[in-house]
């Protein structure tokens, strides 16, 4: 399962890019907006740190002026992947711009015949929203289950990329159904790392190897 870190905050990416785990970016409007920035400096900067896709989304709602901010954003990297909302216009862009062999993320999934739809325009990445539907009270897990056995039933190339993500448990459910890819913020990518028993066992280690009075090398 690859990693992409849902932020436009360049500091947090260039962290977590140190792990030597991360393999993409998501941005979204109000990342940008959350991360106080120029759009076209820290798309750049972030398409520097990671060699991944990093998404960039369009905010334009027709076929033709999305085709015209793609040209703008794509050009900010040879990693841009475009993000377009799942709209007709944006399922219409979708496929111009994948039959040119650019990247494209579509983005705002809430349903299993959407992602369908997102798989027939060739989209890269289909970005179904967990957290937002767990918000209105539909487990949104079942969402990754549905979209994973209908791409299996037509071997579409179409990568699942998990997003709205809010908890290590969203990631840990999407793996076992073989999401592709899951998109978090990073505090939640780092919470990962994270168990008690393991805190408490390196502690018990570091004090008996201390007691032993031993160096090694
Ligand atoms: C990613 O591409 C989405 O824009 C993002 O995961 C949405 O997350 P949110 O529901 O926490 O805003």
């Amino acid at each position: 399962m690859k990693f992409f870190a849902d932020t436009a905050d360049t500091d947090a990416i260039r962290e977590l890019a140190a792990t030597g785990l991360l393999d993409g970016v998501t941005t979204n409007p109000s990342l940008i907006k959350k991360a106080g920035r120029d759009i076209m400096d820290v798309t750049r900067e972030i398409c520097s740190i990671v060699d991944g896709p990093v998404s960039a989304e369009v905010v334009a709602t027709d076929h033709d002026e999305m085709m015209r901010e793609a040209e703008v954003l794509r050009k900010l990297g040879d990693n841009i992947a475009i993000k377009v909302p799942l709209t007709i216009d944006g399922l219409k862009t979708c496929k111009k711009l994948t039959g040119d062999g650019t990247m494209v993320n579509v983005t705002l999934c809430f349903s299993a015949n959407q992602a369908l739809l997102a798989a027939k325009a060739g989209a890269s990445f289909i970005s179904p929203f967990v957290g937002r539907h767990d918000d209105v009270g539909y487990p949104g897990i079942e969402l990754i289950a549905d979209i994973r056995l209908i791409y299996d039933n037509y071997d579409f190339d179409t990568e699942i990329l998990v997003a709205s993500v809010r908890n290590p448990i969203h990631i840990h459910d999407s793996a076992k159904l073989g999401a592709d890819v899951m998109t978090a913020p990073p505090e939640v990518i780092w919470r990962m790392f994270d168990h008690p028993l393991t805190d408490k066992g390196l502690a018990a280690f570091l004090k008996d190897w201390e007691a032993t009075g031993q160096t090694i090398g």
